[in-house]
């Protein structure tokens, strides 16, 4: 089956309100015109919802990098699915690495917000991804099959047919070492066996599973060649409009 390739940029924490609005005025420019391909950003969370407001009426999406499970409550510094809901967020970006190793982010949280996104009609991105001493031990599938139950666990089919993964090795994030699409192949066709086994060969034929980790103009082409890479998840290359339209691009490019 053909999935709709899906390219989503995670500007982590950089950018001011006014440097995100003129890069998410870049992407709209470049990057509204192309068709069966779904674009998404990843500002900073201040900066959602300006950004929201100037891309109305294109059909780029907007993600925050985090949220909490709870609709609201004593959570000092969390947003809430309820508050991300109402500005306009189409996507959330869930377990990110950064997060796991640098803030307690652990595999069970990662579930809970999954389902507390669908809750409120929003898509998560569900990231999962191994470091360099887990690959090296040859714990690789072990480890992102660990990532994705918990994650996934929660989830009806119809939802998880809806979310969407993103297979980021650590060694590879902000590195400018890729996986070679044989490697990242490998681990994107052992995700989606373990979508079938969890969930049935339909719900896994329709789950888009992203590679992340260095995506830059210049390998986007051979990773989206693999028959189970679906996307990216773009971190610095996603800081400048004109090579995120670059990527979102790679099939024109082609030509
Ligand atoms: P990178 O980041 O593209 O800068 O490696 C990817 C990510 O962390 O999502």
């Amino acid at each position: 089956m053909s999935r709709r390739p899906i390219i989503a940029g995670n500007w982590k924490m950089n950018l001011t309100v006014a440097e995100g609005l003129a890069l998410a005025s870049g992407v709209r420019d470049r990057c509204n015109r192309f068709r069966g391909i779904d674009v998404v950003v990843g500002p900073a969370a201040m900066a959602l919802h300006p950004i929201i407001k100037r891309l109305d009426g294109s059909a780029i999406g907007v993600a925050a990098q985090n949220c909490h499970w709870a609709d609201k409550g004593a959570y000092t510094g969390e947003l809430s699915p309820v508050q991300l809901a109402e500005v306009g967020c189409t996507h959330v970006i869930i377990g990110h690495s950064e997060r796991r190793t640098l803030f307690g982010e652990t595999d069970e949280n990662v579930g809970k917000k999954a389902r507390a996104l669908h809750d409120h009609g929003l898509i998560p991105i569900i990231c999962i991804g191994e470091t360099l001493a887990e690959r090296e031990a040859g714990a690789t599938i072990d480890v992102v099959r660990r990532q994705l139950d918990a994650a996934i666990a929660p989830l009806e089919g119809d939802e998880l047919a809806r979310s969407v993964v993103a297979y980021e090795p650590v060694w590879a994030i902000g590195t400018g070492k890729t996986a070679t699409p044989e490697q990242a192949q490998e681990v994107h066709a052992a995700i989606r066996g373990r979508l079938a086994e969890a969930a049935g060969k339909d719900v896994a034929e329709q789950v888009r599973i992203q590679y992340g980790g260095s995506v830059k103009p210049t390998n986007i082409r051979a990773l989206m060649a693999q028959p189970d890479i679906d996307g990216a998840l773009v971190g610095g290359a996603s800081l400048d409009s004109d090579s995120f339209a670059r990527i979102v691009s790679f099939k024109e490019d082609a030509d």
